[in-house]
């Protein structure tokens, strides 16, 4: 019996989150703690299983809705290699990426699937990271309408990226950081659905689209910065950059009490800069730590409430 499998990372957007959907510049890193996988393994019986233990979930391609991300997943795939049937196969997928928290969970879960799939059926150049985030991008399409590409992006090229999304290609950036910078990820344990907050934030720019654009071109240009002081190692000048993202965000009405006390705490414990962390409304904080700071603050957020803390080093 013939079994592959694939993993993605998880994510977080350092900056310009929302206004990236709105074609300004965003940085995003993947976070290599918490991972998607997927095990592509022929099967004894007839059909495509599907099996998502974590969840519960165990069903066949043929039973499932349009809407299924995890069935969209194998069929944007074979949609994109001509097949109308698959082999008997049995896909399980997996994962350390808490749902609905902002550290992209559905991308990871998608590209993990999309590249086993692939790789199983010896579909190689449907296995890049190029073609793998493409077409997890038309998952993303499914689960949150109109998602700029950037989570795709990063958990299918595991590199921290600068990204604008432009036509006819997006800009995708690798980024070096000349000093690693040491994050730390603090979960407010508070599920929020991006499609929901994506779609909040869109009907407040068409009710003030001046006031919006303004917004969203603070973000960019607080991101263009960022981008520099990332590859001069410019790391106080970051924190002060993520706490003016912030207050952006706030702006924007995605922020939430729990995000602003986790916030609060990690700078008055004396983070360099503090921020949510994609979509908002929930989900995870990210905080500029360093290592003389990292535990104080990491004991902070967990008696401040934080369901759960984990250390991220972008280098
Ligand atoms: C979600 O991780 C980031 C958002 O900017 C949505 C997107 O870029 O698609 C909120």
């Amino acid at each position: 019996m013939t079994v592959t499998k694939s993993t993605a990372p998880g994510k977080i957007i350092l900056f310009g989150e929302h206004a990236v959907v709105y074609g300004r510049p965003a940085v995003a890193a993947p976070v290599t703690q918490v991972r998607a996988q997927a095990t592509v393994a022929d099967a004894g019986e007839a059909g495509v299983r599907l099996v998502a233990p974590d969840i519960g979930r165990d069903y066949l391609l043929s039973d499932a809705g349009a809407n299924d991300p995890f069935a969209r997943s194998v069929r944007v795939l074979m949609d994109e290699a001509g097949l109308s049937e698959l082999p008997d196969l049995r896909i399980t997928i997996r994962s350390t990426i808490p749902i609905a928290s902002g550290l992209g969970s559905g991308a990871a879960m998608a590209a993990a699937v999309i590249r086993a799939l692939a790789l199983h059926l010896g579909l190689k150049h449907l296995a890049t990271d190029e073609r793998v985030s493409d077409l997890t991008y038309q998952v993303e399409r499914l689960l949150h309408g109109t998602p700029s590409g950037i989570d795709n992006t990063v958990v299918a090229h595991e590199k921290p990226v600068y990204f604008v999304r432009q036509e006819p290609q997006n800009r995708i950036e690798t980024l070096t950081a000349a000093k690693p910078l040491r994050l730390l990820v603090g979960d407010t344990g508070v599920a929020s659905g991006t499609k929901i907050v994506v779609g909040d934030v869109r009907r407040q720019w068409q009710e003030d689209p001046e006031r919006f654009e303004r917004i969203f071109d603070g973000c960019g240009r607080i991101a263009s910065l960022a981008r520099r002081a990332i590859k001069r190692g410019a790391v106080r000048e970051l924190g002060q950059l993520m706490s003016e993202n912030q207050a952006f965000l706030r702006e924007m009405t995605v922020s939430s009490a729990e995000l602003e006390r986790l916030v609060a705490v990690a700078m008055s414990s004396g983070a360099l800069g503090a921020k949510l962390s994609g979509a908002g409304r929930g989900g995870n904080m990210i905080a500029l730590v360093t290592e003389s700071t990292e535990q104080d603050i990491h004991q902070a957020l967990l008696l401040a409430g934080a369901t759960g803390v984990f250390r991220s080093i972008l280098s």
